[in-house]
């Protein structure tokens, strides 16, 4: 058995082969069915001429409708209408499952796709990115094990927020509530005391309503935190990541980027260091552009946009005002107003992929921070333990996979990033 990959590698040609796989699609004209196999890694042309294979597996052939499972030998031949520029003439055609009629026919509504996504998950597309996606990762779990950095596994179920407590999924958990983690920061930083360099790859859980294309109520999360790193050495990791991440997908899927409309040369392109703007220059640059920006103000989705719509390589925006950020960010003592830390925008026009920051040190004015937002300090008692024995500097920052994977494969809504993707208005199928 071969896969359709290595068939139509060429080296098959005039030889016997064999593949197995789901009718693409099929017709049939005059004793001759030409169907369409595809299998995990791609498509290639069977013709099955009646008087060739036997008279059953002409009938199977001929019966055998779309997303049908069946087993197909023959020689491979040259032919210049087939995709590939090469078929398979079959030999024998075995149908291992007749499919019922498929519900996904050309040009469906996206609700229905949505409601039939179990079945349209098997779509050309949708497979590219999700190989696309697994080579992402595998990029950057080498690029982590490179430069010693442990794999982490946190905890999903928590006790607090460490983002927004207003986006928290509350769960019941036995007589108590607790809540599904928004991010593993806490755990990773409490973890660099003996482990120095962490990372981690974990769901995170946002009850956000915002129906927008670049946001998912369950979303994989690549965090990492580093003891004795810096705001400006927790972008190097950023870069070095990023850089790591578009490579293995340039390398390991050239097809499947293509087929999405992505040419893998824009990504090789993209190595470290990536430009760095103030917040406070972002926000002139925005005012020059006819924006309202005025200091203080945060950068949504537009704003995003306009920053990166022009560029080819990520943005770091650094330094945003306090107000705009968590309680955890370390203070920048360049200009108070503001943290030491950075958000990644991914070039052309799609905007925040990575938060980061130093993380403050000072218990006293985290206190104060988290009373000025009301929230209870017993909550975080833990979390202010680890400035208490043996506290250093350390950044970290959360990587969106599926933002990331929005932009490399140029998708228009990060739902297709994403196989089962979790909305305000979906948890089906
Ligand atoms: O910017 P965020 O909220 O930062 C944190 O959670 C930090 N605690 C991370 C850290 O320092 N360890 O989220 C990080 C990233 C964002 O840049 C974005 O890419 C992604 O997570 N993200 C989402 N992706 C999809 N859907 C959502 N609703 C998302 N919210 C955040
Ligand atoms: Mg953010």
């Amino acid at each position: 058995m071969q896969s359709i990959k290595q068939v139509l590698s060429g080296d098959s040609l005039d030889m016997p082969v064999r593949i197995r796989g789901w009718i693409y699609r099929t017709r049939s004209s005059g004793g001759i069915v030409f169907a369409v196999i595809r299998d995990s890694t791609g498509i290639v042309q069977t013709t099955v001429k009646k008087g060739t294979v036997s008279d059953g597996d002409f009938e199977s052939a001929s019966n055998a409708g779309i997303e049908s499972a069946v087993e197909v030998q023959g020689t491979l031949a040259e032919d210049n209408r087939a995709p590939g520029g090469l078929e398979i003439r079959a030999s024998g055609f075995k149908v291992v499952a007749f499919s019922e009629p498929f519900p996904i026919t050309e040009y469906q509504s996206t609700e229905l796709l949505l409601d039939q996504r179990h079945l349209w998950i098997r779509s050309r597309e949708q497979t590219a990115v999700m190989r696309v996606k697994a080579a992402m990762l595998r990029g950057g779990r080498e690029w982590f094990h490179e430069n010693d950095y442990v794999e982490v596994t946190p905890p999903m179920i928590t006790g607090v927020a460490s983002e927004d407590s207003t986006q928290l999924f509350q769960i019941k958990y036995f007589d108590r509530i607790a809540f599904l983690s928004q991010s593993a920061q806490f755990y990773l930083e409490s973890l660099i005391f003996s482990c120095e360099r962490v990372w981690t790859l974990t769901p995170s859980f946002r009850a956000e309503k915002s129906r927008t294309p670049r946001h998912l109520a369950e979303y994989w999360h690549l965090e990492m935190e580093a003891a004795w790193v810096d705001n400006e050495g927790n972008m190097k990791v950023q870069e070095e990541l990023v850089a790591a991440m578009l490579e293995c997908a340039a390398d390991e899927c050239p097809a499947e980027l293509q087929l999405l409309g992505r040419d893998p040369a824009t990504l090789r392109k993209i190595a470290p260091p990536f430009d760095r703007m103030p917040y406070a220059e972002a926000m002139e640059y925005l005012q020059k552009n006819g924006f309202d920006a005025l200091w203080g103000s945060d950068l949504g989705a537009v704003e995003e946009r306009a920053l990166t719509k022009d560029r080819e390589t990520p943005l770091f925006i650094v330094n945003y005002p306090k107000e705009l950020k968590p309680f955890y960010m370390k203070g920048n003592p360049d200009d108070p107003r503001t943290y030491k830390n950075s958000d990644l925008l991914a070039p052309e026009g799609y905007g925040e992929i990575i938060g980061g920051s130093e993380r403050e040190t000072d218990n006293a004015l985290m206190i104060e921070r988290l009373k000025d937002k009301g929230e209870s300090l017993d909550n975080y008692q833990w979390y202010l333990d680890l400035r208490k024995y043996g506290s250093v500097p350390h950044s970290g920052f959360g990587l969106g996979l599926e933002r990331m994977v929005t932009w490399v494969c140029k998708l228009e809504h990060i739902r297709d990033s994403i196989p089962f993707p979790r909305t305000v208005a979906r948890v089906y199928p």
